[in-house]
């Protein structure tokens, strides 16, 4: 691997990262040299990824997170900082959908728990992180949004899942603009479709197969397909980036979803 993209002596938190993406990053940034620290709430998870990426090799400490509650979100930035003295990437990648449901058929409860989880989170990590990197004297950051391809385009029953992948991404393209000052990075991946809970109702529906015809390169996303641009966005290699939406998704976006 060219230089630039190993993460040696650099600490990564991942938020979501008991299942799908955060615990498949979790693995692939350990084996880029990085020292991973594993959030989510279901503790025996983590734990798990955490003593399989140990017994491989690499280090990894699991924290209980729920991204909801503010001080569990500052208890997981403070732990990060206590045990290895730097955070060098923050990946909010936690998120859950509402269902296959409309916006008739949502209630605000499922509104609250949707953007609260895939929103307004990333806003109250991104915000404590910026302060302690701060006041560690660390000299900068990098923020990495798992944001989605519904951030442009969508098909119906996507609400507010969409909406509030919408915001994710202008909320990167804003906390870039006003994080520069600060030597903070902040990007965000864009996957297109790839199978775990999250995408499961639509992608084991009857309607997948029609659906995955719509994609220019004709099948959904797998885990590895990730790979590169997790490692582009958490590595030096993409230090000239900030404010970047890195589309991930055979074309997905280029045709009518
Ligand atoms: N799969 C796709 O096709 C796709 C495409 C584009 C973007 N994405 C995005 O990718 C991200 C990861 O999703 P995934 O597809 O990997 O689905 P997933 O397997 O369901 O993972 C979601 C993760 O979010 C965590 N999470 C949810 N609520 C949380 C909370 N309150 N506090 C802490 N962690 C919480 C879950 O952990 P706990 O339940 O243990 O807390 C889980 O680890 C999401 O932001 C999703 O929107 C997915």
């Amino acid at each position: 691997m060219t230089a630039e993209f190993r993460l040696d002596g650099k600490v990564v938190a991942i938020t979501g990262a008991s299942s799908g993406f955060g615990h498949h990053f979790a693995g692939v940034l350990a084996d880029a040299g990085a020292t991973v620290v594993l959030g989510a709430r279901r503790e025996e998870k983590i734990a798990d990824r955490a003593a399989e990426i140990n017994d491989a090799g690499g280090t990894a400490m699991a924290c209980s997170l729920d991204v909801c509650d503010k001080e569990s979100v500052k208890a997981f930035i403070d732990r990060a900082f206590s045990q290895f003295g730097r955070l060098d990437v923050l990946i909010n990648n936690a998120g859950v959908e509402a269902g296959a449901k409309t916006y008739t058929m949502i209630d605000e409860d499922d509104w609250d728990r949707v953007i609260d989880t895939n929103l307004k989170s990333a806003w109250v990590l991104s915000k404590y992180y910026t302060e302690q990197v701060l006041a560690h004297e660390q000299g900068g950051g990098n923020i990495i949004m798992i944001s989605s391809i519904t951030d442009t385009r969508t098909i119906k029953g996507q609400f507010p899942y969409a909406i509030s992948k919408g915001g994710l991404t202008r909320m990167t393209e804003v906390l870039a603009l006003e994080a520069a000052r600060y030597n903070i990075r902040v990007n965000a991946l864009a996957p297109g479709y790839i199978l775990t809970d999250v995408s499961r109702i639509l992608l084991e529906s009857d309607a997948a197969p029609d659906f995955e015809k719509g994609i220019p390169m004709r099948r959904f996303g797998e885990f590895k397909d990730l790979d590169g641009p997790i490692l582009l966005l958490a590595s030096d290699a993409s230090s000239y980036m900030t404010g970047s939406v890195i589309a991930v998704d055979g074309g997905h976006i280029c045709a009518s979803l």
